[in-house]
């Protein structure tokens, strides 16, 4: 199973999410089963490294960040299983890029995984970049959760292409 996890720059919420989720697919034993990579809509930061604040939340979190941005091609969609867009806008763009419905077909929102999420409640994992170091934090706190249950899922066997 292939997933990527995409955000605008590829440089705060989806290299977070790459981190935490092979982190828990390590801790799971998952890692021959399970890929995870990551990447942006835009491309802005192509080529740079994980913003410095992801980085020190994830040290503080014993979590290592590795990586440098990459924009999402079109030609990723026939590699992948499943895309987890970190908000509408980004899946939107994603769905606009796809070349056929079963590519639309794989993309979803990573916060439907949150199982602290209430219905009907914004699915964004809210962009840090502008704001303060509480925003990496929520980030954080928002991503495991939802890799958490992504695992869940997959343990499940409820998961496209598992
Ligand atoms: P990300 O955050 O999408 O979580 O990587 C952003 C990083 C940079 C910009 C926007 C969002 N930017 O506009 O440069």
């Amino acid at each position: 199973m292939r997933i990527s996890f995409v955000c605008l720059g590829n440089i705060c919420r989806s290299p977070t999410a790459e981190a935490v989720m092979r982190h828990l697919v390590a801790e799971a034993g998952l890692t021959d089963a399970i890929t995870v990579e990551s990447a942006g809509t835009g491309s802005w930061h192509v080529g740079h490294p994980p913003d410095a604040r992801s980085c020190e939340e994830a040290t503080r979190r014993g979590i290592e960040m590795a990586g440098t941005a990459r924009q999402f091609d079109a030609s990723d969609f026939a590699r992948l299983d499943l895309i987890l867009a970190m908000d509408q806008q980004n899946a939107t763009e994603l769905v606009a890029r796809a070349p056929d419905a079963g590519a639309r077909a794989k993309v979803r929102l990573l916060r439907e995984f949150d199982p602290a999420l209430r219905p009907g409640a914004d699915h964004a994992v809210p962009d840090p970049y502008y704001g303060g170091p509480e925003g990496f934090t929520d980030v954080f706190d928002m991503v495991e959760r939802a890799c958490r249950g992504l695992l869940d899922e997959y343990r499940a066997g409820r998961l496209a292409g598992a």
